[in-house]
């Protein structure tokens, strides 16, 4: 693939928005750090951002949009989260129940029923959100464990030739990833500094903002407890027993009930699939009178190590 580096003109902009319309991966400045992003409804483009990414597990991602108005149509706004909206457009992203019907993909959430949301004020991030017209998920656009990219030249160096298009808007004014605050209906709480200052903030919010954890949290989505299924899981399994359904991968004949992440093998599409039938076969499962379910192996490769990842914690052993 070769990577387009995209001007800030109406041309530009146009074509970014074509390219995540087609479900490609488009670099973009925002105000604290250009962003890696893809349609937050396509599962496969956001399998794409993980595989781009490299990243050996499935972090939730945050989605930018262009206003509270578009906020609205996929979270629950409280009161609170309200105040705090009005420091919008800006450094911050707030973590807000996400809304049954907000159509976003699973792999976005990585299952979890809080979304992270964020109004960036950048003009060119908000000319592209406007032009796509749909939610944009977008994580730091480097590779995992890479420093965060403050300019399109940063992100060619590490991602030229693994994503479509990076929109070059210059360098970014802040430098500095957003504030990240969890939102419940009474209260709010510190989730990771950043660019938006802790007074700011709890001068809108009237109240002191509850810190969460130690001070250094670089993923606090992944301390939060995670989707597993009801349904037992043994991973690794070559077919299913008698009392197990099956999530396959590749050709696979069973007269268990079942689901098939990829019968082709194609890691991407397994991944998109991934949190969506883990859901799903829990349900089937249970109608079928089963309560383990066995899941194919999974090759070690690419999206692969970040698949395995989630299948071992949703196969750990429940306290
Ligand atoms: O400034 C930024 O925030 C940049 C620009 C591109 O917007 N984005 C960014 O994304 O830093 P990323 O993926 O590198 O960091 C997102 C953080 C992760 O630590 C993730 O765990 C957390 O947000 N997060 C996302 N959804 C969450 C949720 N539902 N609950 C708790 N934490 C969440
Ligand atoms: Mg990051």
């Amino acid at each position: 693939m070769e990577t387009q580096k995209l001007t800030s003109t109406r041309e530009g902009v146009a074509k970014a928005a074509a390219i995540l319309t087609r479900g490609g991966l488009v670099a973009f400045p925002t105000e604290t750090v250009y962003g890696l992003g893809a349609d937050a409804r396509n599962d496969l483009a956001v399998a794409g951002i993980f595989e781009a990414k490299q990243r050996p597990r499935f972090n939730p991602l945050i989605v930018h949009l262009p206003d509270l108005t578009a906020v609205e149509a996929i979270a629950e706004v409280s009161e609170v989260a309200r105040k705090l909206a009005t420091l919008w457009p800006g450094p911050l992203t707030l973590v807000l129940p996400r809304r049954p019907d907000s159509g976003l993909s699973e792999l976005v959430t990585a299952g979890l029923d809080t979304i992270a949301v964020r109004v960036p004020a950048h003009p060119l991030a908000h000319e592209l959100l406007r032009a796509f017209g749909g939610p944009v998920a977008a994580p730091s656009a480097n590779p995992s464990g890479k420093v965060s990219p403050t300019t399109a030249t940063h992100v060619l160096d590490m991602l030229s030739g693994r994503i479509d298009a990076v929109l070059d808007g210059g360098p970014c004014s802040v430098g500095l990833e957003s504030t990240i605050i969890g939102v419940d209906p009474v209260a709010a709480m510190l989730l990771r500094s950043g660019g938006l200052a802790i007074e700011e903030i709890e001068a809108v919010l009237g109240q002191e903002l509850t810190i969460f954890g130690g001070s250094d949290i670089t993923a606090p989505g992944q301390l939060k407890s995670h989707y597993a299924p009801d349904s037992g899981m043994r991973i690794n399994a070559d077919a299913p027993n008698q009392d197990e359904a099956w999530l396959g991968f590749g050709p696979v004949v069973t007269d268990q009930p079942s689901l098939n992440l990829s019968e082709t093998g194609d890691l991407r599409e397994a991944a998109a699939n991934l949190f969506a039938y883990m859901r799903e076969l829990d349900t089937i499962a249970a109608r079928a009178g089963l309560d383990k379910i066995a899941v194919a192996k999974i090759p070690m490769q690419g999206l692969g190590v970040a698949i395995n990842d989630r299948l071992e914690r949703a196969a750990a052993p429940r306290p």
